[in-house]
């Protein structure tokens, strides 16, 4: 019987460029579920359909933090993410928090779905993200107050 995780998988494999290594493994997400203060979100084109894009997310007292989100290229453009984005906003609103924010690898195209959203620039760490080449990569944290 097909499960969450193996509909959070099926939606990673598609969705996210190997160039980057961005992608987590099935045991990273396991892990990631098994905590009390995860929480993910599907969407689907279709109601009847799987779903065809998630968000995986993490609560803190007061913030919470978007860990992943992905559509399958084939379902892009269509505001599913942004779909993501206001399920997550409203799931966190209602636990009690003020703020959420996310870390991006520099020069995701993902930025202009999260400036739209309302999301601002709070913070770089540099060199935070390794690609599987070897090389490094700036992290950009995003914040927006619900
Ligand atoms: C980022 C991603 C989730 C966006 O999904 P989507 O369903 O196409 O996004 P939406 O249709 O809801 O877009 C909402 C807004 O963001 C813009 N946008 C979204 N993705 C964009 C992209 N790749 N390039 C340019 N603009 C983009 C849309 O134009 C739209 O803006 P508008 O309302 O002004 O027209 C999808 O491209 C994806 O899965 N990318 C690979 C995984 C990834 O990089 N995730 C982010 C890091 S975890």
């Amino acid at each position: 019987m097909i499960d969450d995780l193996d509909r959070i998988m099926a939606i990673m494999e598609t969705a996210f460029d190997p160039q980057w290594g961005e992608a987590w493994t099935r045991a990273q997400v396991a892990g990631s579920l098994s905590l009390p203060t995860t929480y993910y979100y599907f969407v689907r084109a279709n109601e009847e359909e799987e779903p065809v894009g998630f968000a995986l997310v993490r609560a803190a007292p007061g913030e919470e933090e978007l860990l992943l989100i992905a559509v399958q290229p084939e379902f892009r453009g269509a505001g599913l993410a942004k779909r993501l984005l206001e399920q997550f906003t409203e799931a966190a609103r209602e636990r009690g928090a003020e703020r959420i924010f996310l870390e991006m690898r520099e020069n995701n195209p993902a930025e202009k779905l999260y400036r739209t959203f309302g999301f601002e620039t709070i913070g770089r760490r540099p060199k935070y993200y390794s690609k599987p080449d070897g090389s490094r990569i700036d992290a950009i944290t995003f914040g927006l107050c619900i």
